[in-house]
C-alpha cells in the first residue's frame, strides 16, 4: 500500500501547503495529536510486563507529541472540525485497509 499512502500523503501535503503556513502547521499539530491518540491505543493494548514494545511505542508518542508542539509553536491554526474529523475518518480507513492487506 505504500504508493498509494505515499500519493495520499503528497496529495494532502501539497494541498495544505498551497493554503499557507499557519494552515500547514495546522494540519501537521492535528496529525500529530491523532497519531498520539492512535499510539495511546496501541499502549492500552500492550501487556503490562512488555516493559520494552511499551517504552518504544512512548517514545514514538513522545516524539510525534514534540512535533506537534513544534508545530503549535511555530504559528498552527486550529483546523476546523469537519476537516478534523475527515482526517481520523481518512486515517482510520488505512489503517484498517493496512490490517486487511
Ligand atoms: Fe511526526
Amino acid at each position: 500500500m505504500s504508493p498509494v499512502w505515499y500519493a495520499g500523503a503528497y496529495a494532502i501535503g501539497a494541498a495544505s501547503g498551497l493554503l499557507g503556513d499557519k494552515w500547514s502547521l495546522g494540519f501537521i499539530a492535528e496529525t500529530e495529536r491523532q497519531v498520539c491518540a492512535h499510539l495511546d491505543e496501541h499502549l492500552d493494548g500492550l501487556p503490562a510486563e512488555d516493559a520494552r514494545s511499551r517504552a518504544i511505542v512512548e517514545t514514538m508518542r513522545d516524539e510525534e507529541a514534540q512535533h506537534g508542539e513544534s508545530a503549535v509553536a511555530a504559528g498552527a491554526a486550529d483546523l476546523p472540525g469537519p476537516v478534523k474529523t475527515l482526517m481520523r475518518l481518512t486515517a482510520k480507513v488505512m489503517t484498517r485497509t493496512a490490517y486487511w492487506v
